[in-house]
């Protein structure tokens, strides 16, 4: 593809028309000042500068390096002004209509001589019509000043604009290589633009040269790169863990319905789908301890080939007390923007167990994911799991929240003997030196963790020894094993008595 010849076609569009509107809409309201909160400085200079131009006022720019310095070389102040209180008494006092862009201004708002003179601008608006603009990453406007402020924030890049982003710093960096253009098919690229969604210009352009790589390709192999860069520019302070290891379902027995169900929604994710399909929500995993519901949310993220995404209701909780629900909805935000993805629920019950002794914490953090999860938008997938449904709230499992419940009971007799051949392959045991039927026969009643316990503890004896494990050694931590099944027997068929008729076997 040539990234060059498309580039031109693509210019123009970086910037569209309505962040032009809204800021010149702004400029024109007359008020006094205007706080710009963005990275985006060379976007929004060139903004103001149009501005500027349409509006025919003269436009300067100020910074603590270069002082003021006016966009039309004409408009050029006769006296060097440099520092921050000149400039701000130059404003105040140059009776004409102009328009002052002050870069990194945030260290001088929190200092009354400068914060008096931005006041006394504001009040005298009338006599000299200028508009200050404050740019800069963070902006703590005080308290005297809010009531003369209007507060501009530049939208995110459109896909369109996204789409530019990337044949901007394409066709860059096949200039800079002395390529004529990067490599790419067109699903790659359609790819890579939708994967950019929610980014500001500068990190999309960051993550489109990281998908560029050094080979000069953008490939599909590229793209969980550029997730992870993502939930690294987006979710490093949430709740959120970025779950590196996703699993394939080769490595867990048994589970066929679930992979069927999971395989027909497969091309959702993998290959898009029509406007009029509803984006899968999710599923509940119900189960027994140590059946492999964990291990399922994993192989979910890997079947659809898309980021898996933990929250932590823990970290939740504790990190953020005082402003969880605030902190949930922005987590929830920030997964949209990752979308499709995955979000994992571990554990459901221990984050929305609803206590007495909270004040109502936990209903309200309910409150707020059920509300996120019947109106968001985005296709993010949920996978919440627990093991104790008594101590789940009913709304939780209403129909219609999820669009599956699956019960993971104890593996049956077939199953436990894919899981013991899963387990001893893992290990670098030849499953033909063993006999995986005895095995699967000697471990009724257990779970797959507590076969996959057993096959550890044995190989840990003989090591002991000096030896090789055998099929003696196996069998012997078999006998060894009270599973949970029977230590914890009432509490299981309680379980599987819920599960009946409400939710839906995974084999
Ligand atoms: N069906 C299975 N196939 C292969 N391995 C399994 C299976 N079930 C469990 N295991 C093994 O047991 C380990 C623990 O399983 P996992 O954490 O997924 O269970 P869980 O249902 O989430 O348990 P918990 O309720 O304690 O969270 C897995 O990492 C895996 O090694
Ligand atoms: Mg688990």
């Amino acid at each position: 593809m040539n990234f060059r010849s498309a580039k031109r076609a693509q210019e123009g569009i970086l910037i569209t028309k309505s962040p032009l509107c809204d800021l010149a809409a702004m400029v024109r309201s007359r008020m006094p000042l205007i706080a710009v909160e963005s990275n985006e400085e060379p976007q929004i200079v060139h903004l103001l500068r149009e501005i500027g131009k349409q509006l025919q006022l003269k436009a300067y720019r100020w910074t603590v390096t270069e002082g003021l310095q006016a966009f039309d070389p004409l408009d050029q102040p006769q006296e060097s002004v440099l520092k921050s209180q000149e400039v701000l008494s130059y404003i105040k006092t140059s009776a004409s209509r102009s328009l002052f862009v002050l870069l990194d201004f945030h260290p001088y708002l929190t200092d009354n001589v400068h914060t008096r003179f931005l006041k006394d601008i504001a009040l005298t608006y009338a006599k000299h019509r200028s508009t200050v603009v404050l740019v800069g990453g963070v902006l703590p406007i005080p308290e005297e000043l809010r009531s003369f402020t209007a507060y501009f924030r530049l939208p995110l890049p459109t896909p369109q604009e996204l789409r530019g982003i990337v044949y901007d710093v394409a066709g860059d960096w096949g200039a800079q290589h002395g390529h004529s253009s990067v490599r790419t098919t067109n699903k790659a690229l359609d790819l890579l633009v939708r994967n950019l969604a929610g980014v500001t210009a500068t990190d999309a352009r960051r993550l489109a040269l990281k998908a560029i790589n050094d080979n000069g390709v953008i490939s599909e192999s590229e793209l969980p790169g550029v997730m992870r860069a993502k939930y690294e520019l987006l979710g490093r302070d949430s709740p959120l863990t970025f779950e590196y290891e996703t699993a394939q379902f080769a490595e867990i027995g048994g589970m066929q319905r679930l992979r069927n169900w999971l395989n027909v929604r497969k091309s959702f994710f993998r290959e898009g789908a029509p406007d009029q399909l509803d984006p899968p929500r999710g599923m509940l995993l119900l189960g027994v301890q140590g059946c492999g519901k964990s291990l399922a949310a994993k192989a979910a993220a890997g079947i659809f080939g898309v980021p898996l995404l933990r929250l932590d209701f823990g970290v939740l909780y504790s990190k953020y007390y005082g402003e969880t629900e605030r902190n949930l909805r922005k987590t929830l935000e920030t997964t949209e923007v990752m979308a499709p993805c995955v979000l994992w629920l571990d554990e459901i019950e221990k984050g929305l167990v609803v206590g007495d002794d909270d004040d109502g914490l936990s209903r309200r953090v309910l409150g707020t994911l059920l509300t996120w999860m019947s109106e968001r938008k985005e296709p993010v997938f949920i996978v919440a799991t627990a093991n104790d449904i008594m101590r789940l709230p009913p709304e939780i499992v209403r129909k219609g929240r999820f669009d599956e419940i699956f019960f993971v009971d104890l593996p049956a007799l077939q199953n436990r003997r894919d899981i013991v051949v899963i387990h001893l392959h893992k290990r670098c045991l030849a499953p033909s030196r063993f006999d995986a039927d005895a095995l699967a026969n000697a471990t009724d009643g257990f779970s797959g963790s507590e076969i996959e316990q057993a096959i550890v503890s044995a190989m840990y004896a003989a090591h002991d020894q000096r030896r090789a494990v055998s099929q003696a050694d196996l069998l012997a931590e078999i006998q060894q094993t009270r599973p949970l099944s029977v230590t914890m027997a009432e509490k299981v068929d309680e379980l599987r008595e819920w599960a009946a008729g409400r939710t839906v076997p995974c084999d």
